[in-house]
């Protein structure tokens, strides 16, 4: 029997590409300069795609091209670089990697969190450039007394809170819902959240139902002791308003994983020494991203088995059926 076509859109790790190799016909996009008749010539053919936020978006145009897709099997916890509503309308299948990365991305989330704070990064730079001989380093911020506010208390948000426990602050979060069962206090409103806390840490999906929720106001209510730190997608916070909160004191300092345009990164916000810039990395272990592309290719080896995808996201719901358009 011959085997199912499955494009990868972007390289993956040898995990991914050696499973799907073994499994599948795996066609390989990025080694093809002329893309469009590349697609053409093999388009009609694909059954399965192994993406990730590397490639850029999933959307109408290139589902055009794969007339007979039925699976998109996605890298990362966050799908915004798929459109899923148009996938559901053509009843395509789209899987994403949760749960696999939640203690990693969490663990970053706190380390990023005190080296902000403590400005770990900022001392090291200091000892390494000889300053420590003429001057002790400056005393810094503190996470002690501090009212932390989570911004989308999911699966990663509880793994932080978890955390968050351990270092004795207070913990409140803002969702679109209030949650059964959670201790922590619950804000309906995010300008409510951080009126009330001095950190606020976000990590909700990215698109547009989350576009800049981090803008001016917020900023504004989390106050010049205030700390942002965001794991969660570059465009849930304004990235403008945040330079100029950070410019004039607004808040204090920010944290960031993600940016609005990566992996350009504002030189406005290079030249801020108080802020704390990592370059995507949460999730970035050998040992969760092996993990991560395990499920990326066990999505797509469950489906053409037909047993259905593992990890379906909630708008291409699976109970043996797509519905209907
Ligand atoms: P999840 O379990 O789906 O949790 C998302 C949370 O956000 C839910 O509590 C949801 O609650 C809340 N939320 C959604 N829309 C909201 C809105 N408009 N306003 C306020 N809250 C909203 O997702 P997860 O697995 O924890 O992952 C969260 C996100 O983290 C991912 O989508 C991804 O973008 C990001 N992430 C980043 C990295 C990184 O490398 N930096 C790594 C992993 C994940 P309600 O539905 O009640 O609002
Ligand atoms: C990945 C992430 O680094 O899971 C997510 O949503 O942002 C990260 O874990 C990213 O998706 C890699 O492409």
């Amino acid at each position: 029997m011959s085997k199912v076509d499955i494009l990868m859109t972007a390289p993956m790790m040898p995990v991914v590409i050696d499973a799907l190799d073994r499994t599948f016909n795996l066609h390989r996009l990025w080694e093809h300069a002329d893309r469009e008749s590349y697609l053409r010539e093999i388009g009609p053919r694909i059954r399965g795609v192994a993406t990730s936020t590397l490639y850029g978006r999933m959307d109408e145009t290139l589902f055009e091209r794969l007339p007979n897709l039925e699976i998109v099997s996605s890298f990362g916890v966050g799908y915004d670089n798929v459109d899923v509503t148009e996938a559901a309308k053509r009843r395509i299948v789209v899987t994403n990697t949760p749960d696999v990365l939640n203690d990693e991305v969490a663990d970053l989330t706190i380390g990023l969190l005190l080296a902000t704070l403590r400005k770990i990064p900022q001392a090291d730079r200091y000892l390494r450039q000889g300053n420590w001989l003429k001057a002790s380093f400056p005393l810094s911020a503190t996470l002690r007394e501090r009212k932390v506010g989570i911004v989308g208390l999911g699966r990663i948000g509880k793994a932080i809170a978890k955390r968050l426990e351990g270092f004795d602050v207070s913990i409140a979060y803002h969702s679109r819902t209030e949650q059964d069962g959670v201790a922590y206090r619950y804000y309906p409103t995010l300008p409510g959240l951080a009126e009330a806390c001095d950190v606020l840490i976000v990590i909700t999906p990215g698109g547009a139902a989350t576009r800049h929720l981090i803008n001016a106001d917020v900023l504004k209510a989390l106050g010049p002791n205030g700390v942002l730190i965001n794991v969660a997608r570059g465009s849930v916070v304004d990235e403008q308003a945040l330079i100029e909160a950070l410019k004039s004191g607004t808040i204090l300092t920010a944290g960031l994983d993600v940016y609005e345009d990566e992996p350009r990164v504002p030189q406005d916000l290079i030249d801020l020494e108080h802020v704390v810039l990592l370059p995507h990395i949460a999730s970035a272990s050998v040992h969760t991203r092996n993990a991560m592309g395990q499920l990326v290719a066990d999505n797509l080896i469950s489906w053409f088995e037909g047993r259905g995808p593992m990890t379906p996201v909630s708008e291409t719901p699976w109970n043996g059926t797509l519905p209907r358009p």
